[in-house]
C-alpha cells in the first residue's frame, strides 16, 4: 500500500484529540487547529488539502454549542453544512476518503425503540438542522465518504457532561438532572478506534466497493441511559475524585429546565449498520466511561 497520510481537522475537540491518538501508526498524520484550518474560510482549508494530498480528510471539528446555535444560525450553518460539503467535494476531486460526524440530534425523539439509518430525520434545532444539512452535503458531493452519526459525546478532557459533573460535585450540595432525555453516552476514545477500524478497512476495498459502502452509520456505545442515571453513575464510579463529597441528585423534567435549544426525549440509535457493514461494535457505554476514567487518573498513558 502506498505510504499513507491523514489530514485530522478539529485537533483541539474531544474526538480531534482522540483522533491522532488512534491514528498513531497509521502513516503521517497532520493535525490542524482552529488557527490553521478555520471552517469558516473553507477555500483555503482546500488548499492545504490539495497541496497536502492526504489519503483521508477527518472533519472533527464542527460548531457544537448547541443552544448558542438557535441565535448563531448562519455561522452554525456555515461550518456544519457550506464547509463540509465544500471540503467533501474538494475530496471527492482528488478520490480522498472524507470521513466526517453528525449527531443524534438530527432526530425527533419520536420513537421508543433504536433509530435507523433510513428512518427520517427531523430535527428540533438548528444545531441538528445544521448537522444533517452537513450530511446532505457530503452525501451529494459523491466522492467516498463515511458519516458516523454519535451521540452524548463525553472523554477525559474538553467540554462535556461527565467533565462538568466532576466539576460541579466538588461545588455544590445538590444537582438538579433532566431524567427524561434517553440516550447513549458515548466516549471519544471509542469513537476514535472505531473510526480507525472503518478506515482501515476501507481502505482496503476497491473503488467501486469503497463507493457502494459509502453513506451514514449510526456509532455509539452500546446501551443507554438518562441524564439523571448518567450523573448518578458517575458520582457512584468517581467518588474517589470528589474530595470526599457527594451531591444529592434530583431527577428534573426537561420542561422544568428551558434551554434555547430543544433537545429529542429518546435519541438511541442502532449501530446494526456499523457492525453489519464493518464488523465494528463500540463497547457498552459503561466499559467505555470505566475506561475514561481510567485514562483521568493516569493522563501521561
Ligand atoms: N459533543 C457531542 O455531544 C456530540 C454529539 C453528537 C455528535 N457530535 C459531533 O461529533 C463531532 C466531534 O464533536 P466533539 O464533541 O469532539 O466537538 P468539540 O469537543 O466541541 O470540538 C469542536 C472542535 O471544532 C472546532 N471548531 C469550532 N468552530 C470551528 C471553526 N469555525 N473552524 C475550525 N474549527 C472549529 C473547535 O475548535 P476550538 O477548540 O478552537 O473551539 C474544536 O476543535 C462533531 O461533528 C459533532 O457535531 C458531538
Amino acid at each position: 500500500m502506498a505510504s499513507r497520510k491523514a489530514m485530522i481537522l478539529g485537533s483541539t475537540g474531544q474526538v480531534g484529540v482522540e483522533l491522532q491518538r488512534s491514528f498513531a501508526g497509521y502513516g503521517e498524520v497532520l493535525a490542524y487547529d482552529r488557527s490553521q484550518a478555520d471552517l469558516t474560510r473553507p477555500g483555503a482549508i482546500i488548499e492545504t488539502i490539495r497541496q497536502q494530498k492526504p489519503s483521508v480528510v477527518l472533519l472533527a471539528a464542527a460548531y457544537t454549542a448547541v443552544d448558542k446555535a438557535e441565535s448563531e444560525p448562519e455561522l452554525a450553518m456555515a461550518v456544519n453544512a457550506e464547509a463540509p460539503g465544500l471540503l467533501a467535494q474538494a475530496c471527492a476531486e482528488s478520490d480522498i476518503l472524507f470521513v466526517t460526524y453528525s449527531t443524534d440530534y438530527v432526530f425527533d425523539g419520536s420513537k421508543r425503540e433504536p433509530w435507523v439509518e433510513s428512518d427520517e430525520p427531523r430535527p428540533l434545532n438548528m444545531y441538528g438542522r445544521s448537522k444533517l444539512e452537513g450530511e446532505r452535503r457530503v452525501q451529494q458531493a459523491g466522492g467516498r465518504h463515511l458519516i458516523f452519526r454519535t451521540s452524548w459525546v463525553y472523554g477525559p478532557h474538553g467540554k462535556n457532561f461527565f467533565l462538568t459533573m466532576l466539576r460541579l460535585g466538588k461545588e455544590r450540595e445538590e444537582l438538579s438532572i433532566v431524567a427524561d432525555q434517553t440516550g447513549s453516552p458515548t466516549s471519544s476514545i471509542a469513537i476514535a478506534a472505531a473510526t480507525r477500524t472503518v478506515v482501515d478497512r476501507m481502505e482496503g476495498l476497491s473503488s467501486a466497493e469503497a463507493a457502494a459502502r459509502s453513506g451514514i452509520y449510526h456509532m455509539t456505545c452500546a446501551g443507554s441511559t438518562n441524564w439523571y442515571e448518567f450523573a448518578r453513575h458517575i458520582f457512584s464510579e468517581c467518588a474517589d475524585q470528589l474530595e470526599g463529597r457527594q451531591p444529592r441528585l434530583r431527577p428534573l423534567k426537561a420542561e422544568d429546565y428551558p434551554t434555547p435549544a430543544k433537545r429529542p426525549s429518546y435519541s438511541v440509535m442502532s449501530n446494526e449498520m456499523l457492525s453489519n457493514a464493518w464488523d465494528v461494535r463500540l463497547p457498552a457505554w459503561q466499559d467505555a466511561f470505566a475506561t475514561v476514567k481510567n485514562r483521568l487518573q493516569a493522563p501521561l498513558s
